[in-house]
């Protein structure tokens, strides 16, 4: 029976933990499928702010079971931040009753950070994503479930140990792993997550041949992916479609659905050539990143802002095949004279409709646009009772003035996919749903 899945279809921050949190609601698992604490989501209720990094954002769905799948790589302390601030806000421990970490997953350990931290092409979160995964590749990294295997090796230990001080010898970072702390560090793993390391690969197959609903939550975005992306700055995993299955430990058969979320502007944090990038220092740019509140979920990093890509996304749904996109942060564009659309790159006088393979040529790429009439600001709250009206009326994007809706027409229209949901604030109710389509307002039943 029939997983979803949903996928950031620009370089991150899309916005994905509000659409994940309402598609929860009607699913009984919620399952991270690639990347670590590089991620950041954040999910809104009235005065409560949630950012999760690694707990996948079904966790405010009480019902929903949830799972750190086979294709992650998990820092355990920054999850022991994440789980106590959880507990902290709903009184809940859902570890090892409704939140499993996969066998198979990588374990992040200090070593990785500070590894991480040798990085200055890329412009990495500093997490330890890159060399967690590198660890993975080259098949000298530890996964939960080798962690019982290998914490009473000496020799082991000594030889890890020794391993990464080279490594972190060779990139100039001062710091040295003792094999003593390593095994302190394994066993507090261990005895800290042994109730919810499982096979959760099986877990999710199980569910799914029960007929239950499984979200699948992607994090970064398609331009970050690893193969398909804007390589060398890009993330160190497969972040699209082809890997959620894989990464959750089930096979594509069961996809049903995929949904990619998209800003109404485009942001990029780190490296990297971004075509329709704007200053952030005047103008529209400057507007976006002021309104939109642009700074990283994870790092507080401010995110370079920009005019929706539609080659970007277009080569996006070429990757994913999306069955809907989700437009985040209509709102943020109100106030601004004209809105501008990237439809094309041209490059050394030729006219180019998909992204160049080399980020030195996609940094060579100016951006042509076509322009659309702004609409006026409104407040927070004229935007909540504009998606209440359109929920109690069951108008849809009828609800939206006729300049946003020629612009949300325009945006279907070019990237050939049909818009399901139009984010209109960070509150759970500032969304405005199409008429039947999958994200209707959760019911409150079992939420946090
Ligand atoms: P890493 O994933 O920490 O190795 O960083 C590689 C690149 O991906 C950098 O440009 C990061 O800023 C970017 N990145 C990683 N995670 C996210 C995310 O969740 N949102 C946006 N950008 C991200």
């Amino acid at each position: 029976m029939p997983a979803t899945v949903i996928l950031g279809a620009q370089w991150g921050d899309e916005g994905k933990g509000k659409a994940i949190d309402q598609l929860a609601a009607k699913s009984t698992w919620a399952v991270r499928f690639q990347g670590g604490n590089n991620a950041g989501h954040t999910v809104v209720y009235g005065d409560t702010t949630l950012k999760l990094h690694q707990i996948p954002s079904g966790v405010s769905s009480l019902h929903c079971s949830m799972v750190l799948g086979d294709g992650m790589v998990i820092d355990p302390w920054v999850l022991e931040e994440e789980l106590d601030r959880w507990h902290e806000l709903s009184g809940e421990r859902p570890e090892g009753k409704r939140l499993f970490i996969s066998e198979r997953a990588s374990v992040i350990l200090p070593f990785h950070r500070l590894y991480d931290s040798a990085d200055k092409v890329v412009g990495t979160t500093g997490r330890g994503i890159g060399p967690a995964y590198r660890d993975r590749i080259e098949r000298v990294g530890i996964r939960f479930a080798d962690i019982a295997n290998v914490v009473d090796d000496v020799e082991y230990l000594q030889n890890t140990s020794k391993r990464m001080n080279g490594q972190l010898e060779s990139v100039g970072v001062d710091s040295r792993i003792e094999w003593e702390k390593l095994q302190n560090d394994l066993k507090w793993i261990l005895e800290r997550y042994s109730k919810s390391i499982k096979p959760t690969g099986l877990m999710v197959d199980f569910a799914l041949r029960n007929g239950e609903d499984v979200l699948l939550e992607g994090a970064q975005g398609a331009m970050l992916d690893i193969d398909q992306g804007t390589y060398p700055y890009v993330t160190s995993s497969v972040t699209c479609r082809a890997n959620a299955t894989h990464g959750a430990g089930v096979h594509p058969g069961h996809v049903e659905q995929c949904f990619g979320i998209t800003k109404a502007y485009t942001t990029r944090v780190g490296n990297g050539p971004f075509p329709s990038e704007l200053s952030l220092e005047k103008g529209a740019g400057m507007h976006m990143a002021k309104i939109g509140n642009e700074f990283g979920t994870t790092t507080g990093r401010p995110r370079r802002t920009g005019w929706l890509d539609i080659v970007a996304l277009k080569e996006s749904n070429r990757l994913n095949g999306y069955t809907g996109l989700v437009l985040t942060k209509l709102d943020v564009l109100g106030g601004l004279d004209e809105i501008k659309i990237c439809i094309g790159y041209e490059i050394e006088g030729k006219l180019l409709q998909m992204m160049p393979t080399t980020s030195i040529e996609l940094a060579k790429c100016k951006p042509i646009y076509e322009t659309h009439p702004g609409f006026e600001a409104m407040t927070e709250s004229e935007w909540i009772v504009m998606a209440n009206k359109s929920r109690v009326e069951n108008t849809g994007f009828g609800a939206l003035t006729k300049d946003m809706l020629n612009y949300i027409r325009r945006i279907e229209k070019l990237a050939g996919v049909p818009i399901v949901s139009i984010g209109v604030g960070p509150d759970r109710e500032a969304s405005i749903a199409s008429i039947n389509g999958p994200f209707d307002l959760p019911e409150n039943k079992e939420m946090f």
